[in-house]
Formats: C-alpha cells, structure tokens, sequence
C-alpha cells in the first residue's frame, strides 16, 4: 500500500533497477521492526516508473529457446517491463547466467558455488534421501546436513547431472530428401539412422560426454545437443520432510503454499577433471558458471524469469487433435488413473514393503491425476478451446492463401493421419498400458527386444538398444529391483488386462496370446486371476541378477527356450509387439513430411513470435511475481505456517522452525512488511521437468525456485493463458532463514557468497 503512494506521489526518474528499489540494504542481524523501514526508506525511495506496466503486463507465454531472446519483441517487452538487462545476453545457453543451469533426471536445478554446489527441489532429490536411510536414519524424513565434503554421500550410482557445453543445428543433416523416400516406415528408419549417426560422431572417444538430438516444432528443428554426464553426485542438505515437503499431498496443486522445497547436491568429478564414478579421491567439479544468490529476494510485480527444462506441451497440436484430447483422451487417461489411485490406495495399509511402495506409488498416481483433471477441467470449463479453435483457423486460412499449396496440403494430410491415428487410439493406448503397466512384464518385454537387437551391429540397432544404452539400461534395471512389489504388479497388470476386455475381440487379439490361450477362448477376469497367479508364483524374474544376466548375455535362442511366464508371454506377444511398432513407424513416417510445416504455419500466423513445445531441453520464460488478484499478496508468510500448523502430517513443522517463527527471528530475510515470505507466486511459463529451476530477477540473480503449478492454470501445457497462470516458488529468503536460522547450515550460505547472521539452536 505504501509503495503505490509513493508512486502516486512522486514522478521520479529511476536510479537503479527494479531488482532492490524500495528497500534498503539490510545489515546486522536483528529483525527490523515492522513498517518503520519502509516508511524510513520512503522518503528517498526511487520511484520505478515501470511498475504500473509490470503490474499491467499479462504474459503471453512461451518457454523460448535461448536463441530465440533475440527476436525483437523480447527486447520491447524487457523495456516495457523496466529490465536493464539485455534479452541477448540470455541467448548464449553457455554464458552466463544460463551456463549455470543444469539438468538433472526428470528435473532442473543450477550451480550456486564455485566448486560445484548445486541447488533443486526437495522432491527431486526424494532417490538419493531413500538410498542413504537405513533402518535407524530416515534421512526421507529428517532431512540431511553434511557438515564436511568429506561428510557427502554418493546421492546414489544411477544419479546424474548434466551440463550442456555445445548445442548444434543438425536439421538439414537429419531432415534432408527425406521427401524422396517413399515408403514411410523406410523414411522413419533413415532419419532414425541419421540421428543415431550424430549420436555416434558426437560421442566417439569422448567418454563423459552424452549427446542427444532433440526435436523442436514438430519436427521442423532438430538440436544436437552435447552434454558433460557428471557420475558423481553427493548428497549435501536436505531440510527435513515437515519442511521440504511441507502440506504435501494436501496443497499439492495448491496455494496458499509454505513448502521448503529446495535441496542440495554437490558434482564431483575424478583428479583430473573429468567426469567419474562415485570414488573417494574424486574432487568437487569446477563449473565455468554459477549463478551469484541474492539475499534480497523480490517484490509484488518484479521481473522474474525461469531457465530450466520444461517436459512436454502440446500447443502445436491442431484443434483437432486437442478435441480429442479433451473427448477421448484425458477422460480415458482420468479413469485408468482413478483405477490405479483406488489400487494403491487399498495397499496402504498392508504390512512390510508392499504398504510403503504403495505409499510412494500413490504420490505419482495422485501428481499425475490431478494434473491431468486440472488440464481437462481448464481447457473446458473457460474460453480456451475457443481460442484453441481461433488460432487454428487463423493457420488454415493462412494456409489457404494464393501461393501456399504446399501448407495446404500439408495440413489437410496431417489432420488426416490424426483421424486415422484416433480410430485406433484406444486399442492401441490399451495394448500399450497392458505391455508397460507391470514391471516385469514390461522387463521380460525389454529383455526380448535386447536379444534381438544384440545380434545386429551397433549402428544398426534400433535406438535405445546400443551400446550406449546398456549403461542406463542396467541402472533402470537396478532402480527396478528397488520399486517392485509383487502385489501391486500384480494389481495393475490385472487392472490393464481388465480394461482391456472391454475391447471388442477382434481389436485385442494380443491378450489371448499374451495370456496364452486359444484365439477363440472366452477371456474373463477369473481366468486372467488363474494365469496371473501362476505367473507370479512361478516367475523368477524379480531377481536382479537374472535380469543383468539376460540383458547382457541373453540369445533370441536361450529366450525362447525359457520356462519363465513372463518372458514366454513376452515371446508371444512379440510378433504383435513388432508389428504395432511398424505401424506406428509408419505413421511417424508419414507425419514427420506434414506436422512440421503446420508448425510453420503457427508461427507464420504468430508473426514469428512461436516458442516451440517443451521438450525437455534449456527454455526461458519471463513475467513478474504476481497474485491471483491485484489486491492479494503473492507472498506466503511464516506466520501463516503457525495459523496453519496442526502438529499432523503433512502440516507438522518441526518444533525448532515454530518456535523460531513465534520468536519472529528472521533477522535480515524479512521482507518490508516484517513478515518472513516462503513462497511466491508469479505468472511465468513452466510445466513439469521445471522443477527445481532457478527462479532469477532482473540482474540474473537467484531469488527462488520453481516448485509447483496451481492447478487452476495447467492448462496452459495446452493452450497458454496469462491470466489464469500462477507458478509456486519457494522465496531465496525463506530457504538461507531455514539453512541459517533452523539447520545452521552456514557453510554452505558462506560458499554461496553470503553471510549467516543467525543463530541455529
Ligand atoms: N505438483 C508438483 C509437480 O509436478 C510437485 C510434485 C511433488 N510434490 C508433491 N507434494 N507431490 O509436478
Ligand atoms: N512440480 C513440477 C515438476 O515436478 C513442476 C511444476 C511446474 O512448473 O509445473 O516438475
């Protein structure tokens, strides 16, 4: 309220940036009483002249590739918005800031130190905390302080981090005269070639470097991608669960929020620098950047923007296949998850492993359940299909224009394939869940496919079967042993199977095989309980070493000659198996001629301002921290967690954090209301992949992390809307007031360039 007097009292030229502005630095330790400070800073405060745009300014979306920062509507939009800071500067994906980003599996995270400290999310680092515990140190739910390096777990042998270090065009290389080659499935196979043959080139002689193509705008871009895989990666900090993981299941999705979800790793590398296994002489990696912390954090409507890796989005889908989403696909998808949910939900409470693998199942299924209900309940309930249809139209009719028949044809075939692809869609979504849903069937699957492949010469195995993949191959295996329950594999192969019933006979011909009885037998659920009983008692394919062993040494012979249920169920299915795959390749093969060029139509019509879909590669987007309302707080505060606080999980801070908050400590982390903030909202464009992304102001200085979506707004993974799209971030000051004020990790802060000015208890 007192800053929008100011402004509207004074009309002042700006003399710094938006990132510190109305308040002061802060020095010494003790809390500054509430409200003198700002009043006090007041009178010489600089008048921002764009924060009434900020506050105006709706994002439009987009998780743009680096490159794309120099398009110049980005540098309107930062000078509209009051940014100082050069769009271009964020166009170098190895420069600084964004060469301190770094990908972890399935999440983001950055470098924060100069010897290799790096920074996530609580719950991307869930593996690691589970693989250290033992029976009497739950580090899952107390946390974890190394207060030495020498005191730094490995975070596990399948862990990773991944640092990019050259990123290169290879469209024309994979994409060109594909046209000449007729037959679809002979096309797919050959840009597959061209692609394992970048691979190839890439990683010749080079061990620790992992390359990967990535496919941008349906096809029409492809990156070659060249990444430092660091093996080495140890466990730091970690708060504990009541903080990191604060409100958990309950406010997933949800905001209010007071999650601590943030988390610490450390990247080590071998004597001489290069990238190793977990050894005890290796040494923290030395990275060439690090993203400097601010001990400032942000206002209401400040710039913020987001690099990390974004998973997947469909808004270059057309309007037709969103309606199929939204009319077959999503509802379909919403009721296996339900199914599922019930299923973990049921084994709760059953005694030993199988109650605590369901626990960490149920997590997943419930994440997954809501997001996908929140995207369908989005894209129905507002005007977004309308606007999904509009744009669409505005393609076409684009595409219709004197001189464009090539667009035009091109589109009309895609719309035809995705018709085709669609009267086939359950069947084939139903054969596919049935095959992935249990482990080891999916496994005994997987085992076959080695064998096979095995046999050819590297090059010409299919991707995912070279040599190159045998690594990953055999930690998936071992990461395999750790989630199995026979029981809940069981449930949901028996769920899949069930489901699949329903399919007119003729369109599931593959579960007779599968389950190995005549094509004419009467399939119901009493004989998928027989057999599948038999399986699981029978079957030794629970054991690791059987699986290594066939993964390495296993012969289509010596597969075909086993009496194990699951891989004999494998080899009969195969034929199937194969077949589907070829018709899908064939699709593929149609497609990648037509699905690119209405992407370039999109992004024609959108007057070349088109971010392609996520694809789990390097993106930024920017907006400003941002509320619901324009009158609503974007902050959460400590003192909302003492409201909030019932003393039962999820909502059970830790006695320490508490009475540290009615203390009011915060020392200089408050923010100017005197309030400590948690989490803050803002408007930016992420989706899952994003977490653990570092949330940076104006000068490229880390103020938070990205943690969550709401759910109101996850829609926007299919058609993007400003409005309606609030991010959750964990606030900088919150997590160094954990580190300095609860868990005294000041090392750590002191590393990061900062200074604890707290005591810990
Ligand atoms: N909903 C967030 C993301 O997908 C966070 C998931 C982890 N946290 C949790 N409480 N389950 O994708
Ligand atoms: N929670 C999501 C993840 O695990 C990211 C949140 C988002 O930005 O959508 O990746």
């Amino acid at each position: 309220m007192k800053r929008e007097a100011i402004l509207a009292g004074l009309l002042v030229a700006v003399a710094c940036g938006g990132g510190s502005g109305a308040r002061g630095p802060t020095t010494g330790a003790a809390p500054e009483p509430a409200g003198t400070i700002d009043a006090a800073v007041a009178v010489e405060a600089p008048v921002d002249p764009h924060l009434a745009a900020r506050r105006l300014y709706e994002n439009p979306g987009g998780m743009w590739m680096p490159q794309q920062m120099t398009l110049p509507g980005h540098a309107t939009a930062f000078e509209q918005l009051g940014v100082k800071l050069d769009p271009k500067t964020l166009a170098d994906p190895l420069a600084a800031p964004l060469g301190a980003i770094v990908r972890l599996r399935g999440c983001s995270a950055s470098f924060v130190s100069p010897d290799g400290l790096v920074v996530t999310n609580h719950h991307c680092v869930q593996r690691a905390l589970q693989l250290n515990s033992t029976p009497d140190r739950n580090l899952v739910e107390h946390g974890f302080l190394a207060r030495t390096r020498a005191e730094e777990p490995s975070a596990g042998p399948a862990e990773r981090l991944y640092v990019a270090q050259a990123f290169t065009d290879v469209t024309a290389a994979v994409t060109g005269g594909l046209g000449d080659i007729a037959d679809p499935v002979a096309r797919k196979d050959e840009a597959e070639r061209r692609i394992k043959q970048q691979l190839a080139a890439c990683e010749k002689d080079r061990p620790g470097i992992r390359c990967n193509v990535a496919g941008y705008l349906r096809g029409g871009l492809y990156v070659l991608i060249e990444e430092v895989e660091l093996r080495d990666v140890r466990l730091v900090y970690v708060p504990a669960r009541a903080v990191g993981n604060y409100g958990g299941e309950v406010d997933n999705w949800r905001w209010p929020r007071h999650t601590g979800d943030f988390a610490f790793f450390r990247a080590y590398v071998g004597p001489d620098g290069k990238p190793a296994d977990h050894a005890t002489d290796n040494v923290p990696y030395q990275p060439r950047h690090f993203l400097k912390v601010s001990d400032q954090g942000v206002r209401p409507s400040d710039f913020v923007m987001i690099a990390g890796f974004p998973g997947r989005t469909t808004r270059t889908k057309t309007a037709l296949e969103v309606k199929h989403d939204v009319e077959w696909f999503y509802p379909y998808f919403i009721g296996l998850a339900q199914q599922q949910y019930a299923i973990v939900e049921a084994h709760l409470k059953t005694p030993g492993e199988t109650g605590i693998k369901a626990g960490v199942l149920k997590q997943g299924v419930q994440n997954r359940l809501e997001k996908i209900s929140g995207v369908l309940k989005g894209l129905t309930s507002g005007d977004l299909l309308d606007r999904k249809a509009a744009l669409d139209r505005r393609v076409t009719e684009w595409a219709a224009a004197p001189g464009r028949e090539r667009h035009r044809a091109a589109i009309a075939r895609l719309e035809q394939l995705n018709v085709e692809e669609q009267r086939t869609a359950r069947a084939d979504f139903d054969r596919q869940t049935a095959f992935t849903e249990s482990l080891l069937l999916a496994s005994a699957i997987q085992l076959t496919r080695w064998a096979e492949e095995r046999e050819r010469p590297d090059a010409e195995r299919k991707a995912g079967f070279q040599e190159r993949d045998r690594a990953p191959a055999i930690a998936s295996n071992r990461q395999l042993t750790k989630q199995y329950d026979a029981t809940l594999d069981r449930a949901m192969l028996r769920l899949a199977l069930v489901r699949a019933l329903a399919l007119p006979p003729a369109e599931r011909t593959w579960l007779a095989q599968l389950l190995g009885v005549r094509a004419t037998a009467r399939i119901d659920e009493a004989l998928i309980d027989r057999t599948l009983d038999g399986w699981y008692r029978t079957s030794k394919l629970a054991d690791e070493k059987l699986r290594l062993e066939l993964l390495e040494k296993g012969t289509r012979k010596s597969l075909a000659a086993s009496r194990d249920p699951f891989l004999r169920a494998a080899q009969r299915v195969w034929k199937v198996y194969k077949d589907e795959e070829r018709r899908a390749d064939a699709r593929a093969g149609e497609s990648m001629l037509v699905s690119p060029i209405y992407a370039d139509a999109m992004r024609e019509v959108l007057g070349g301002l088109l971010a392609p879909d996520a694809n789990s590669t390097l993106r930024i987007t920017y907006g400003t921290v941002k509320a619901f309302t324009p009158t609503a707080s974007p902050f959460t505060s400590g003192s909302q967690i003492l409201a909030k606080d019932t003393g039962k999980e999820p909502f059970d801070a830790p006695a320490a954090l508490l009475a540290a908050l009615r203390d009011r400590s915060f020392g200089p982390y408050a923010g100017p209301d005197g309030e400590l903030p948690v989490n803050f909202l803002s408007d930016l464009d992420t989706t899952g992949g994003n977490s653990g992304s570092a949330v940076l102001d104006d000068r490229g200085q880390l103020v938070g992390l990205n943690f969550d979506s709401t759910i109101e707004g996850v829609a926007s993974d299919v058609v993007f809307d400003g409005a309606i799209v609030r991010k959750i971030h964990v606030d900088v000051r919150y997590m160094l007031w954990v580190m300095d004020r609860i868990d005294g990790a000041d090392h750590l802060i002191e590393e990061m360039g900062l200074r604890p000015r707290l005591e810990a208890p």
